[in-house]
């Protein structure tokens, strides 16, 4: 088995409140094992750049509860082609770095697997606040991201109550409804429209019609931002339709600051723990995923083809690789995604009349 001396860490993509915890577990980790870690900066543009610094124990001291990423962040065009990653993979060579763990959403994998294929060994850390990777159930910031936006749209709420009006607040999370799911619930909206189950709109029109006449005085209505500028066109439908004064609210990258909750933190730590572990017992291409409360490794390849079919990107023979087994495996995590996006959608319909 290869014997690991130096690692390197970067952070890549969107931030995300808890990748400063992250870094801290790998670095503090990789120490305790007798392995210098490169800190990177600004994701793969640091690894083609050469922009890198040793981080010793204390480097990592006080960022724990940091919002943002202590090594910057950066979506790097460079190396979506060979050459760029070619040159990352020699940068690490030229630095005698001997594996790196890449903590980000699936660009930040797709790279991964891509330093892999150069002969760098990669473990990647899912951490951005849409939720949006299939193969875990919980990505690092979505905890931090929902809670900050809930407490932002309580305060909307007293501001609709006192006025008997409704606010349509659209939240980030990309084409994923995970926050606004989450964030219309804890928040009571009487409706939340995401792109992964149909918006009645009619529906929407009649609950408000029918609050208003019973004296309901407030009306939150939360919309993903994958929806484009639906959101927009519902502000302005309401009064139109009901009568009922509407104020319109973007949260948009204000809830991607802030200091992590303790779920961040917690998950954060376990998950740069364990990548540490993986990557000196010599394991390549994982990705660390939280099932069930359980951190368990996946295989960054067949978690991003898992991604593609959640999502419905797959394309003619993109499976072929994979056996009967697998590809069960995969139908059947999509599946649980669909069905509790849909129950939980249904139960906050029925919560909210
Ligand atoms: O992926 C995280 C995220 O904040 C999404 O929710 C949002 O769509 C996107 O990034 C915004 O990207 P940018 O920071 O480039 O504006």
């Amino acid at each position: 088995m290869q014997k690991f001396r130096k690692i390197g860490v970067l952070t890549s993509g969107g931030d995300s409140p808890g990748m400063n915890a992250a870094v801290r577990a790998v670095v503090r980790s990789a120490i305790a094992q007798g392995v210098e870690v490169m800190g990177i900066y600004k994701g793969y543009r640091g690894l083609i750049d050469n922009e890198m610094k040793q981080l010793s124990y204390r480097d990592v001291s006080g960022i724990l509860h940091d919002g943002g990423t202590c090594l910057y962040s950066d979506r790097c065009h460079r190396f979506r082609f060979l050459e760029g990653q070619q040159e990352a993979a020699e940068t690490c060579r030229k630095n005698e770095i001997d594996g790196v763990v890449v903590i980000g959403g699936d660009g930040t994998f797709r790279g991964g697997v891509d330093l892999t294929a150069q002969g760098i060994p990669t473990i990647g850390i899912p951490a951005t606040i849409d939720n949006d990777i299939t193969s875990t159930d919980y990505t690092i910031g979505f905890d931090t991201a929902v809670n900050t936006s809930l407490s932002m749209v309580d305060r909307l709420r007293d501001t609709c109550e006192s006025l008997a009006r409704a606010n349509v607040v659209e939240v980030m999370g990309r084409d994923a409804g995970d926050i606004a799911l989450e964030v219309g619930i804890s928040v009571g909206a009487i409706a939340i429209a995401i792109k992964e189950v149909p918006f009645d709109e009619e529906g929407l029109i009649k609950k408000i019609k029918a609050g208003r006449d019973s004296g309901k005085r407030n009306y939150i209505v939360i919309v993903s931002e994958g929806l484009g500028d639906y959101s927009e066109k519902l502000a302005k439908l309401i009064p139109e339709e009901t009568g009922v004064e509407t104020r319109f609210a973007r949260l948009a990258h204000v809830v991607r600051g802030g200091s992590p909750t303790l779920r961040d933190r917690m998950l954060a730590t376990r998950m740069g723990h364990k990548a540490v572990e993986c990557l000196l017992q010599g394991e390549s291409n994982l990705v660390m995923c939280e099932r069930n409360g359980r951190i368990e490794p996946m295989d960054i390849t067949y978690a991003l083809k898992l991604d593609r079919m959640y999502k419905g990107k797959l394309t003619e023979g993109e499976l072929r690789p994979y056996s009967l087994a697998d590809i069960t495996e995969m139908r059947e995590i999509c599946e649980a995604k669909r069905r509790y996006m849909l129950d939980t959608y249904n139960m906050a319909d029925i919560l909210s009349r």
